[in-house]
């Protein structure tokens, strides 16, 4: 199963004057693009996809995305509104019904993905509550012998100096870490909010954490080297593989970085 990530795209409404606002319209449309050529299974969107959670950005980002193909499944990060993100989608009915959390899961594909929400009204920093944790407990004890992948906003661990304590509360992520631990079926969860691009072993399976699509604000990416193009990630998904991950370089939006 192949799948694309997208992440933390910061959309900014049509009529902003902030500098970048064109700019991150153009990374997104360009991965978009690019995604629909290598025709993944699968869209996951980890968060932060527009600035202030407002309706007008929400009606760009979706024109943005109206040209995706495959199915694409969102969930909020902590600059994201639920209420305005479950309006401006409000045709993706995994979205609805789940007591005020954006969590869901799919069962269409050959892997099973398990989206969690990570937020909470108006706080930074990652949440994983009881009632989230109850909600996974009982998702993952339902299909253990289904290979499962994982996605949520905040990463539930610490990266070096850039990301630490990344939730209010420290026992809620080893909450989280533990219940992935007792579930073997899961082969590995994608992160976005760090905006900056991650590998490593976490709770006996594979984390990632990938790059914010808008560049302005992305980190830990050698800049000479991406040319100021967008990256976004393609996860080829197996049960005997888990992930393998390649960050796709896209586009030229170089040259309008270099012009701003
Ligand atoms: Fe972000």
């Amino acid at each position: 199963m192949l799948v694309a990530q997208i992440s933390d795209t910061h959309i900014l409404a049509r009529a902003s004057e902030h500098p970048a606002a064109q700019l991150r319209a153009d990374c997104l449309r360009q991965c978009v693009a690019d995604i629909n050529q290598q025709r993944p299974d699968a869209v996951i969107f980890t968060g932060d996809t527009v600035q202030h959670g407002r309706a007008d950005e929400y009606s760009r980002l979706r024109a943005l995305l109206e040209p995706l193909e495959a199915p694409l499944y969102l969930i909020p990060g902590n600059r994201d509104d639920k209420d305005a993100l479950g309006a401006a989608f409000s045709d993706k009915s995994y979205l609805a019904g789940n007591g005020g959390f954006l969590h869901y899961t799919i069962e269409r594909h050959a892997v099973r993905l398990v989206a969690i929400d990570s937020t909470f009204p108006g706080e930074r920093k990652g949440r994983f509550c009881e009632k989230r944790q109850t909600w996974l407990v009982k998702t993952l004890g339902e299909k253990t012998d289904r290979p499962t992948l994982l996605f949520i906003h905040h990463p539930p661990f610490d990266v070096d100096d850039h990301y630490v304590g990344g939730y209010r509360r420290p026992e809620e992520a080893k909450a989280l870490e533990d219940i992935v631990s007792r579930h073997p079926q899961v082969i590995g969860l994608l992160c976005g909010h760090v905006h900056w691009p991650v590998e490593r072993d976490w709770a006996g399976t594979q984390a990632r954490i990938m790059p914010s699509i808008a560049v302005d604000v992305r980190k830990g990416v050698d800049e000479d080297d991406a040319d100021g193009a967008p990256i976004y990630m393609l996860h080829r998904l197996s049960e005997e593989t888990g992930i393998v991950s390649q960050a796709k370089r896209v586009g030229d939006c170089a040259s309008r970085i270099r012009a701003r």
